[in-house]
């Protein structure tokens, strides 16, 4: 446990932790974007899933909404960790710089941690407004409780709404690429020979989350979707 504990205390343990967490969040994007992409098939097929992830997930182990509640549970501790990890290695980091920036340029390191920090803070800009417009429905005017394929397509037929999705999915992009190669790194997984392979997994992931997801807003705002 103590062995546990100091492992978390040092800068290796919180970039494990920002690894594992930040690789749970992209599983579920991933397969989230998986579940959007039900759209296409049209009200029935996306409201018939939606209601599944609600009601039924993990059935008959679990009972309705059992699935969906440790579904948020996890996402939260794992937001929770994520960030909390990423302050506390910029707080050090920041704390064992002997110089600040006076006199040395700042690197293409220090562009890229302060580029991940504001991706990070728009995601979670971007995940509370995405929780209100769609889950709540609160800043939806035409949300329809259970119609998931309505509030969708009504959502994005707003055109400042499909822009500002286009926006944060294309930062999400940008987080999760550099994310997943960090990921790669911390946990040892990048050597000479696998590197491209990593690289290329990193941008699939990163490409098929972005197509996905971005092909929905995309498609209502040409008329393809209504
Ligand atoms: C075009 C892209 C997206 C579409 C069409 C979309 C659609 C939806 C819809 C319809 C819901 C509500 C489902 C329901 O109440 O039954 C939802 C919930 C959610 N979405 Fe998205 N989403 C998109 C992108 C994202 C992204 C990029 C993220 C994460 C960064 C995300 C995270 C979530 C979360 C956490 C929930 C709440 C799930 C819950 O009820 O606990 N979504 N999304």
């Amino acid at each position: 446990m103590t062995g546990i504990l100091s492992l978390y205390r040092s800068t290796i343990g919180k970039k494990v932790v920002m690894a594992l967490t930040g690789f749970i969040l992209t599983a579920y994007v991933f397969v989230h974007m998986i579940g959007n992409l039900k759209v296409f098939a049209g009200a029935e097929k996306l409201n018939h899933y939606a209601e599944w992830l609600r009601l039924d997930m993990g059935y008959p182990i679990l009972a309705s909404f059992q699935g969906l509640w440790i579904t948020r549970i996890v996402l939260l501790v794992a937001v929770g960790l994520h960030v909390i990890s990423a302050l506390q290695l910029w707080a050090m980091a920041n704390a064992g710089r002997a110089v600040g920036y006076a006199q040395k340029k700042p690197s293409y390191t220090v562009y890229l941690g302060q580029m991940m920090r504001l991706g990070g803070i728009a995601i979670a800009f971007f995940i509370g407004y995405h929780l209100l417009h769609l889950t709540t429905g609160s800043i939806h005017p035409e949300f329809v409780h259970g119609e998931v394929y309505h509030n969708v397509i009504s959502g994005f037929q707003n055109t400042l709404v499909s822009v500002f999705y286009i926006a944060a999915l294309v930062a999400l992009g940008v987080h999760i690429l550099h994310g997943t190669w960090s990921m790669f790194q911390t946990l040892g997984l990048n050597n000479r020979r696998y590197d491209a392979m990593w690289r290329t997994v990193a941008l699939l992931v990163t490409l098929a989350i972005l197509v996905g997801d971005l092909s929905i807003p995309v498609a209502v705002l040409a008329g393809w979707l209504y």
